[in-house]
């Protein structure tokens, strides 16, 4: 079973994709720690991160593995990609279809092999566009950029926040390499006015539907 969810930063599809992960009892693929954990070994090996030749170069030759647990494992070793710069660094070295195309080949073997909730840009429209179910989640600037603003603890940033999330989905949809566009037939949900408990439940529906 591999279902897909894709759609703007901040849209909460991180923790609808994880609790409906637990639910149906797959493994979590979340993409953004395979970025993440070659930004930092890209950074690691003193790499420009625009070089797109030399990181695609170090990725093909990179023992890079994904748990089932989510952890991600780099030559024998669980690499931290929560910290900050992994962040950064990943977005650089996001660009580069080199790199992709390596983890694309990383994600749809881990899909194969266990099944998969898989979150992130172009996990619906590269990496698994036949999966059982794609779902574009959405939500307003003004709702992800509180949201964010809570989470951060920084509530009277809201404001600010909606600006450059507004900003970075027009970036987002029109780069070149893997725009953020909804896949032909996604589920389109969306977290404005519904719990992340209610988003997985039309998931779960829309999923028995599928899969009879
Ligand atoms: O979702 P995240 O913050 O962990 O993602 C880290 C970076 O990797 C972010 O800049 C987007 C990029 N990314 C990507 O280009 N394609 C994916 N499938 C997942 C993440």
């Amino acid at each position: 079973m591999i279902i897909a969810i894709d759609g703007p930063a901040a849209s909460g599809k991180s923790t609808v994709a994880r609790l409906l992960a637990q639910r149906v009892g797959v493994p979590l693929l979340n993409t953004g720690a395979m970025y993440r954990a070659v930004g930092l070994a890209c950074m690691d090996a003193g790499l420009e991160l625009e070089d797109g030749e030399a990181c695609a170069e170090l990725v093909r030759g990179l023992d890079l593995a994904l748990q089932p647990d989510g952890t991600v494992v780099v030559d024998g070793e669980v690499v931290a990609v929560a910290r900050e710069e992994a962040g950064a660094a990943a977005s650089r070295v996001a660009v580069h279809p080199g790199v992709r195309t390596r983890l694309v080949e990383l994600q749809q073997a881990f899909g194969a092999r266990y099944g998969c909730v898989a979150e992130g840009r172009d996990t619906t429209t590269v990496v698994f566009p036949d999966g059982d179910l794609l779902v574009f989640l959405a939500a307003s600037p003004a709702v992800r950029a509180a949201r964010r603003a809570e989470q951060e603890g920084h509530p009277e940033r809201a404001e600010a926040y909606a600006l450059e999330l507004a900003e970075r989905d027009a970036r987002d949809a029109s780069r070149a390499v893997a725009p953020l566009r909804p896949a032909p037939g996604a589920l389109h949900l969306d977290s404005d006015t519904a719990t992340p408990e209610q988003l997985v439940e039309r998931i779960v529906a829309a999923l028995e539907e599928v899969t009879p």
